[in-house]
């Protein structure tokens, strides 16, 4: 078959593989088989790009690189909506929308003749045979997203361009970063599907997702992303696809535009995109009066707080397309629809104080020390102020009168000063130069927002921070070791590294205050039974810089044990999967110091696990009798999963190229001379493609 051909059969079966599985929670093949497949069409689409399709399946794990987002042009401008704060402005918008409904269209009249432009708008386009009378109009009621607003074009039924808002006028092209977001079709199989239109929506990362990414930064010492509507407005910004596919991004879709669409309310076409795959909110209401939209505002106020994203008020918009044109528009925003926006709790006090926290890593955050205030039911004593770029932002300073918000998220944050409080003695913060712990003079790296200690070894709460991360649940997981425990056997001198945990015994562990025998024995018990965890989570463990838990799985799968890690060099450790260059460069620095090589040591004769656990369960027997040789770089394996594939398929792995040998599995940038042996003694040279097929 020709490849153009092979490319959209295969297109083809994967949608409909992927719409059996999520739509009819059927699997039609086994995952390693839709795997294998997938695998399949990404090498195709490598070699005749000119075939890949915009809708191809492979576009959701990403991969591709965008060095500048293209500008585009938006079909329909994407307007704002009108603010409200308080129940009397919307009362008085509904008043307004009354008039133009019952007495007449003046309103819009006199629109259209201030913003021609605004007529190509998608509402005004659609047919309209509403049997609604003007006088029975109705609202449809939805959450107002906290996230990023997107367009989405659809043409004969396939996703072909998503762009950001920007000013309204153009945005950025994100077409590939938006492909990764599962809840977005890139194939519409529908019937009477409009051939061309618009979706809109909001992008967004979930709370979850967010406080997820938040956890892998800290445990690798990175500083934080400050709010789920940032971090997902960067990520859409990302260059590489692929790191994109795994931040998870979701979207909720809001509206439909385009000529000649087939519905006369909004709500129908919500019904319709719903029906068509897109994720729509299920909270929206139709309301037939602004009581009742009072009383959705007033529902939604507090249950908030249990959807999955941020939100910060409700959109109201009027639902009949002919009201909505007969509304028209204002310079800027629709007459038709406005937002009643949420009161964020705020409050203003005093700053009294700053104090800077010292992270496991070293990393320094500045806390703001506030005169106590009463906010949304709580006390609010302290507000973080990130680092040295927010206090200069906010340009804050000691005995100033600072505005504490407190929104959807749990921790109160300082949003500005209040300047007309402000005295004029009061000077500007110059940033702590030196360790608040123990001295030592800060550095800050190009590039980075925060100062570190580099006083790694003696810095207490650096010491602390490094047990504490070796004994938490993702790493060793000793039960019965918290961090008093740690603090006390820290100032007792009694654990200086990690292996000195596994030489604590009864007789040391009596001399601390306070912890009895029960204590004793449910620590031995736990310090012993953390000698099973597995090799990945012992090298997470270890603390070294940018390996959190899901580098330390792929190294530990990629090398197999610590010997390989260890004498890795900066090229083989980029060619495990997601090492990067510094990732790479941590590695090597952590390894090339003699006192980790001591301690690794003698962690390994305590008995901790410092190699794979036995090989994944048989698939197959399909390679049974072969034997093979791994060699190279591949496109989407790396070699550990090749050789993997090989053991669970009933081959076996050779040491090296000899007459006994029956594949050499060959990769990119293999030797010359393991080549060349290869072909001298007639072993069948195989590519990662021929190996599939082998499969
Ligand atoms: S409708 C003509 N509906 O709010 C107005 N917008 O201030 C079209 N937003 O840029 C927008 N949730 O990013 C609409 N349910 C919702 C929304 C929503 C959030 C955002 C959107 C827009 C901004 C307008």
């Amino acid at each position: 078959m020709d490849p153009k051909n092979k490319i959209d059969q295969l297109t083809d079966l994967l949608h409909q593989l992927n719409h059996s599985y999520y739509m009819n929670n059927k699997s039609e093949v086994s995952d390693f088989e839709f795997d294998m497949k997938m695998k399949e069409l990404e090498l195709l689409e490598k070699e005749f790009p000119q075939y890949k399709r915009p809708d191809s399946p492979t576009s959701r794990v990403g991969g591709t690189i965008t060095k500048e987002f293209q500008t585009v042009k938006h079909k329909y401008p994407m307007l704002s909506l009108g603010n409200t704060y308080n129940e009397q402005d919307l009362k008085d918008f509904d008043e307004r929308v009354r008039k133009v409904l019952v007495s007449g269209s003046e309103l819009r009249v006199e629109s259209e003749e201030k913003m021609p432009q605004l007529s190509i708008f998608g509402q005004a386009e659609k047919t309209h045979n509403s049997q609604l009378t003007t006088h029975n109009y109705e609202y449809v009621c939805e959450q107002k997203f906290d996230g990023v607003a997107i367009s989405l074009t659809y043409e004969n039924g396939i996703l072909t361009k998503a762009v950001t808002r920007g000013d309204g006028v153009q945005g950025d092209d994100v077409t590939n970063n938006i492909k990764t977001i599962k809840s977005i079709p890139l194939k519409i199989n529908s019937l009477n599907l409009p051939d061309e239109f618009e979706v809109r929506g909001e992008v967004f990362l979930s709370r979850h997702n967010f406080e997820k990414i938040n956890k892998e930064r800290e445990d690798i010492g990175e500083a934080l992303l400050a709010n789920p509507r940032n971090a997902a407005s960067g990520t859409l910004k990302m260059q590489d696809s692929s790191v994109v596919a795994k931040r998870q991004l979701n979207c909720f879709l809001y509206s439909l535009n385009g000529k000649k669409l087939p519905f006369n309310t909004h709500s129908d076409s919500l019904k319709a995109l719903t029906s068509w795959g897109f994720q729509v909110s299920p909270t929206y209401r139709i309301c037939k009066s602004i009581e009742e939209v009072m009383s959705y505002i007033h529902l939604w106020e507090k249950k908030r707080f249990e959807l999955p994203l941020d939100t910060d008020g409700i959109v109201l918009k009027v639902n009949s397309f002919v009201h909505q044109d007969q509304l028209g528009f204002t310079a800027k925003t629709p007459r038709w629809a406005i937002s009643f926006k949420y009161k964020s709790q705020s409050a203003v006090t005093k700053l009294n104080s700053i104090t800077y926290q010292v992270g496991r890593t070293g990393a320094v955050t500045p806390v703001a020390n506030l005169e106590p205030v009463l906010l949304a039911g709580t006390t609010v004593k302290r507000a973080s102020l990130h680092n040295a770029n927010e206090i200069e932002r906010l340009d804050i300073r000691l005995g100033d009168f600072v505005h504490v918000e407190k929104g959807g998220e749990i921790i109160p944050k300082i949003t500005c000063v209040e300047l007309s409080k402000r005295h004029e003695s009061l000077t500007k913060i110059v940033y702590l130069s030196h360790c608040p712990e123990c001295g030592s003079e800060l550095i800050r790296q190009e590039g980075e927002a925060n100062h570190y200690c580099p006083n790694e070894e003696g810095c207490p709460p650096q010491i602390k921070g490094k047990f504490e991360h070796f004994i938490q649940r993702k790493a060793m997981n000793i039960d019965g070791m918290g961090s008093e425990t740690i603090e006390a056997l820290v100032t007792k001198g009694m654990i200086k590294d990690m292996a000195d945990i596994y030489e604590l015994n009864t007789e040391k562990l009596n001399q601390l205050e306070r912890f009895g025998e029960k204590s004793i024995s449910n620590l031995l018990k736990g310090i012993e039974t953390s000698k099973e965890i597995p090799f990945r989570n012992v090298l997470f463990a270890l603390g070294i810089r940018f390996v959190g838990l899901t580098t330390a799985e792929k190294l530990a799968n990629h090398f197999e044990n610590i010997e390989n890690i260890s004498k890795a060099s900066l090229e083989q450790l980029l060619e495990a999967p997601e090492v990067g260059e510094k990732i790479a460069q941590s590695v090597i620095q952590y390894f090339s110091q003699e006192e980790n090589l001591k301690i690794i040591e003698r962690l390994k004769n305590a008995g901790l696990q410092f190699e794979n656990e036995a090989r994944p369960a048989a698939e197959s027997n399909k390679l049974e009798g072969k034997s093979f040789v791994v060699s190279g770089v591949f496109q989407n394996f790396s070699r550990e999963e090749i050789t993997d594939k090989i053991l669970a398929n009933g081959g076996k792995i050779l040491s090296g190229v000899s007459g006994k040998l029956d594949f050499l599995v060959a990769g990119e940038n293999m030797g010359p001379s393991k080549l060349e042996k290869a072909t001298k003694l007639g072993v069948k040279i195989v590519s990662e493609e021929e190996f599939l097929l082998m499969l």
